[in-house]
């Protein structure tokens, strides 16, 4: 953990804890990736005492395992196991928000099960079915014993995907059995964007095994309040919706329009367009660009209070650009004596890796709410990683204090 993260907690401690402390919220702390120095001159107390707190409250030594299903072996779930194996040797952090996280490493993150339904990756090893996305291989992934199971295809396939994904012709498996038997305990719904359908089945079935349930899909799921109401009762987390980038044209249109008007730039229109190749683009593009287009630009609009007219979404598939993507940003704004500021900027991305280093966060989040007992819609993991959170898009830097507060224990006000 950064200098800056350590002050950052650090700076939450000292306004909500003062000189008096409980047992859980030494214990919070160590799990932050705290020594026990840090704790001793935070909490003005003795290394006997710490040590006493950890056995007064039989502190098994974490981290354990983080034990995930995934639902759709695309080019997020590659970047993601990819991404397991590229930083497990702890040498190199390049790309990560968090080394560690709330006391867990990305390779503390172990996949369990897979599901999928092409049948260029069902009956394979995990290791070998990531290898037939368009995202190529950067890191070595060993063998992972985990064999794709068949899923329930529903609407995750539309004539236009057929031919990419071909999905095999043999019967599901029983997914709550699958899912019981791997020992999963989070369920990561990685499935083709625009498949509400299946996005549904899948987040029932995680209800019956008893699984957080992780939607990073556009399907309401997350803001539905029936499935927040159900996942509530079971006491399980739910998180949602429609992950968000790394660093994709969302976050930076909103940094750039944010920096504008704190300057006094009055913004008079602007766009956020896409183009990109793999199957997410044609799904965009022939089922979920209504919802996307909605879902950006609120996600965009929401946090900044702007009346201009903007338009964030996808607006073209090309094949060749496979798992790469270019968005397109344009901004008009007034400034001094209603000088015209024009903004033209192209970005370049890997759509799956930009969604690693925030899906390594999310999941590492659930576990603590798992720990925690929390359930229902989780809303301070969800503003955090997504861009369509249950109860409305807030500003970045108020997402990562409530996430940091949430992970602490500490109630947001
Ligand atoms: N940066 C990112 O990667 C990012 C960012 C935001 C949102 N998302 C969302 O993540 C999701 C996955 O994105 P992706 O790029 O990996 O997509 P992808 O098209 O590469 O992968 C989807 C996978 O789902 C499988 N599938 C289809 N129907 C299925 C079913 N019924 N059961 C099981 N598997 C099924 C497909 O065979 C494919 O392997 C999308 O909904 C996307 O909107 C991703």
């Amino acid at each position: 953990m950064s200098v800056t993260h350590n002050l950052f907690f650090l700076s939450i401690f000292n306004f909500n804890v003062a000189k008096k402390f409980r047992d859980d919220e030494v214990l919070r702390y160590l799990e932050l990736n705290h020594t026990y120095d840090d704790a001793m001159e935070f909490f003005e107390i003795s290394r006997m005492t710490i040590s006493r707190i950890k056995k007064r409250n039989k502190v098994k030594h974490m981290p354990e395992k983080i034990k995930v299903a995934i639902v759709g072996v695309g080019n997020a779930a590659s970047a993601l196991i990819q991404g397991i194996e590229y930083y497990k040797s702890r040498s190199n952090n390049v790309g990560l928000l968090h080394p560690t996280f709330a006391g867990y490493h990305i390779s503390d993150i172990e996949i369990v099960s897979a599901i999928d339904i092409s049948i260029k990756k069902v009956e394979k090893d995990l290791s070998e079915a990531i290898s037939e996305n368009d995202l190529e291989l950067i890191a070595k992934v060993p063998r992972l014993n985990v064999k794709v199971q068949m899923g329930n295809i529903l609407d995750g396939v539309i004539d236009q995907t057929r031919k990419l994904i071909a999905p095999a012709k043999i019967d599901s498996v029983n997914i709550v059995n699958e899912l019981k038997m791997s020992g999963a305990e989070i369920v990561l719904c990685l499935l083709p964007s625009g498949a509400d359908k299946a996005v549904k089945f899948y987040a029932e079935q995680s209800l019956q095994a008893e699984c957080a349930f992780i939607n990073t899909t556009p399907s309401p799921i997350a803001v539905d309040k029936n499935f927040a109401r159900k996942f509530h009762d079971a006491g399980l987390p739910l998180i949602g919706d429609d992950l968000q980038d790394q660093f994709g044209a969302t976050i930076v249109h909103k940094q750039i329009l944010r920096q504008m008007i704190d300057q006094g730039v009055e913004i008079k229109e602007s766009y956020a367009l896409d183009v990109g190749g793999g199957a997410e683009s044609l799904n965009t593009i022939h089922r979920s660009r209504g919802i996307k287009r909605e879902i950006k630009s609120k996600s965009v609009k929401s946090s900044l209070n702007l009346k201009a007219p903007i338009v964030a979404g996808t607006s073209d598939y090309v094949p060749h650009m496979k798992n790469s993507r270019n968005s397109m940003l344009w901004i008009v704004g007034n400034g001094f004596l209603g000088s015209e500021i024009v903004l033209d900027l192209k970005i370049q991305t890997k759509d799956g890796p930009n969604g690693g280093a925030i899906l390594a966060d999310v999941i590492r989040a659930t576990k603590i709410a798992l720990h925690q007992g929390s359930s229902g819609a989780i809303d301070e993991i969800s503003s955090y990683g997504f861009k369509n959170p249950p109860k409305g898009t807030i500003s970045i830097e108020t997402a990562q204090k409530n996430l940091a507060n949430f992970v602490l224990g500490i109630k947001n006000q």
